[in-house]
């Protein structure tokens, strides 16, 4: 074992990887190391020992017996030859050869694994997580770890070739005002004080523009104590970046040149340009401002349709429906089941139409005709207003939610994802730009309009003469970058004149004092002289997850908790000994109940 670490295979160890022998190779003498994935015995004169690495596995044949057994660590000495006639094995990329004549030395033997190191093995997810260093030796977790270091790669080049400088900023730091609660952590030394564990680099890159850096990204871990979900961890990593004497068209660029030079990384294809979308039409035709534009079945407006309407169902400010194609045969219960559904998603109730072929019609080109119990109440007016405006054919099925417009968009568009479609379109990733976001999303119960991204943000330079008159209505420089129905970034211009934001924060009802007290660093910087600037940061483990046709980010993450936010390996989070506590001058009050 001799080998010089000269290529990316060799090692002072081995001389090759288990996955790269081919046919080539035959008559190689290797040295190679790895995981015993599985041992053969053929009688006392011959075993096979499945040897893997990350790149693979290659079947080593060994003279005589051998003591090892599964995720022993060994080193296999022998020559590459081909393997017998008919014994070739097409599952393995390795499967045409194998190494004879080995001699194995164990390197470390080790006790038998959890579960197997093999794909598609159904295994809890807290077994997993407990023996995390044993699952992401299975492939496609190799492959997972893998590609996202590619997209990493990828995007760093490209931030790097346009320009932008990587900075790291603190992890111990203040409070920022986005939203999410944050993760704290006890000052020792100026007992009862905290850091704050950043849930997103914003204001150290603002200042950073303050600073003259001029372009700024950082892959950034990003803390969040947010309920988990399949798209969301505490802690998760950040694309992030920001431009001085840059705006919207800017940062659109810069962040579509990196995420399309990322998919082309991963899949050796380059997407076309990203097409953009405002939130209005986001809302109104997919009733979301996160669309999946992987396949059609957009909202309808039935609003005309409906209008001055004698069904009772129907009188409300806006009517909508989708179209479920060759939906008309899904079960009572299943419609009943939708029906909640839609109630359970705030609607006050749904109805579904089956378009049936009309008996009497007859002939090629039947008429169409109504199955549903809200039928005997159209008129027929209203009957064919429906079908025409829907465009349903025979075997269709259209649900229609009728209410305040926000709410029946947001209920069909919930249900439009959930039924699913017809794929529409090339390739599996659809992007979409998303802009013109409302300023505000709501009002709080103190009837101060809600942010809807955070308060540094631009208004809409057509709408800020609205600010205080019509809050709702104005828009504000804010944009999504939306992928397959997830919402992989976001960003904005920010304000970077004190008039501006003193007037936001006036109708935000956040008064000078308190203004002060949690961002005035940031106030302060951007007396001594801010530029314009603008920016966005991309959800890394989202983007690889959908590259990794993951649905949940825990699988392209190293070591990610629990859906309780546990991490069943380390045993965290843990209480801490009183001693611990006692210096950094706290006390653990007793939970209630
Ligand atoms: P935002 O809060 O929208 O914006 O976050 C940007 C992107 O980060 C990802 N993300 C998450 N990923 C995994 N787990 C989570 N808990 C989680 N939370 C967010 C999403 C999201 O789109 N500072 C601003 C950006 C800016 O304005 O420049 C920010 O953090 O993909």
């Amino acid at each position: 074992m001799t080998a010089s670490p000269s290529s990316t295979e060799a090692t002072s160890m081995r001389t090759r990887l288990c996955g790269s022998l081919r046919v080539e190779d035959v008559g190689a003498a290797v040295t190679l190391c790895g995981w015993v994935a599985k041992r053969r015995d053929h009688g006392e004169h011959l075993a096979f020992v499945d040897l893997r690495d990350h790149t693979g596995i290659v079947q080593c044949v060994v003279p005589g017996t051998v003591d090892v057994r599964s995720e022993y660590v060994i080193a296999v000495e022998g020559v590459v030859r081909p393997r017998p006639d008919g014994t070739a094995n097409a599952e393995l990329p390795t499967g045409e050869v194998e190494v004879g004549e080995c001699v194995v030395t164990v390197l470390n033997p080790a006790e038998p694994p959890p579960f197997a190191v093999a794909d598609r093995v159904e295994v809890d997810e807290v077994v997993r997580l407990k023996h995390r260093f044993v699952d992401l030796r299975r492939p496609s977790m190799q492959a997972n770890l893998r590609l996202r270091a590619t997209v990493n790669r990828a995007l760093r080049a490209a931030m790097d070739r346009q320009g932008f400088v990587e900075v790291e900023t603190p992890l111990l730091w203040a409070p920022t005002p986005e939203g999410a609660r944050e993760f704290t952590v006890p000052s020792r030394l100026s007992p009862g004080a905290c850091y704050v564990l950043p849930q997103s680099p914003q204001l150290a890159k603002q200042l950073l523009m303050v600073a003259g850096v001029d372009r700024y990204f950082q892959i950034a871990r990003c803390l969040r104590d947010e309920d988990l979900r399949a798209d969301r961890q505490f802690e998760f990593s950040q694309l992030d970046l920001e431009a001085s004497f840059a705006g919207q068209e800017d940062v659109l660029e810069f962040v579509s040149e990196a995420v399309l030079d990322a998919a082309e990384a991963v899949t050796g294809v380059r997407p076309t340009d990203i097409p953009r979308m405002t939130w209005a039409e986001a809302l109104d035709r997919y009733g979301t401002d996160k669309p999946d534009l992987r396949f059609g079945m957009e909202l309808i407006d039935l609003t005309a349709v409906f209008e001055g309407t004698g069904v009772k169902a129907f009188g409300a400010a806006s009517v909508k429906a989708i179209v479920l194609q060759d939906g008309a045969g899904l079960s009572r219960s299943r419609l009943d089941g939708i029906t909640d559904r839609a109630k359970q998603l705030g609607a006050k109730g749904l109805a579904w139409f089956r378009v049936t072929a009309d008996p009497g019609t007859g002939g090629d080109d039947p008429a169409l005709a109504l199955d549903s119990p809200l039928d005997r109440f159209l008129s027929d007016q209203e009957r064919a207003g429906l079908l025409s405006a829907t465009g349903a054919s025979a075997g269709d099925l259209v649900l229609v939610v009728a209410d305040e417009y926000r709410l029946a968009c947001t209920v069909l568009g919930q249900l439009r994802v959930e039924l699913g479609g017809r794929p529409v379109g090339e390739g599996p990733y659809r992007y979409v730009w998303v802009v013109d976001f409302p300023m505000f999303d709501g009002f709080d119960e103190a009837g101060n309009p809600v942010p809807a991204h955070h308060p540094f943000t631009m208004p809409h330079p057509e709408d800020l003469d609205r600010l205080e008159s019509d809050p709702a209505s104005v828009r504000s420089q804010a944009y999504d970058l939306v992928l397959n129905g997830w919402e992989l970034g976001s960003g904005s211009v920010r304000i970077h004149r004190a008039d501006i934001q003193s007037r936001v924060f006036s109708v935000l009802g956040i008064g000078e004092e308190e203004a002060q007290a949690r961002f005035g660093f940031l106030l302060g910087a951007f007396r001594f002289g801010a530029p314009p600037h603008a920016g966005f940061a991309v959800g890394l483990d989202r983007l690889v997850a959908i590259f990794a046709g993951e649905d949940n980010i825990r699988e392209v993450i190293a070591f990610p908790k629990t859906q309780s936010g546990a991490d069943p390996m380390t045993g965290a989070p843990k209480p801490l000994a009183p001693g611990v506590l006692a210096g950094l001058g706290l006390q653990l009050i007793p939970s209630k109940g």
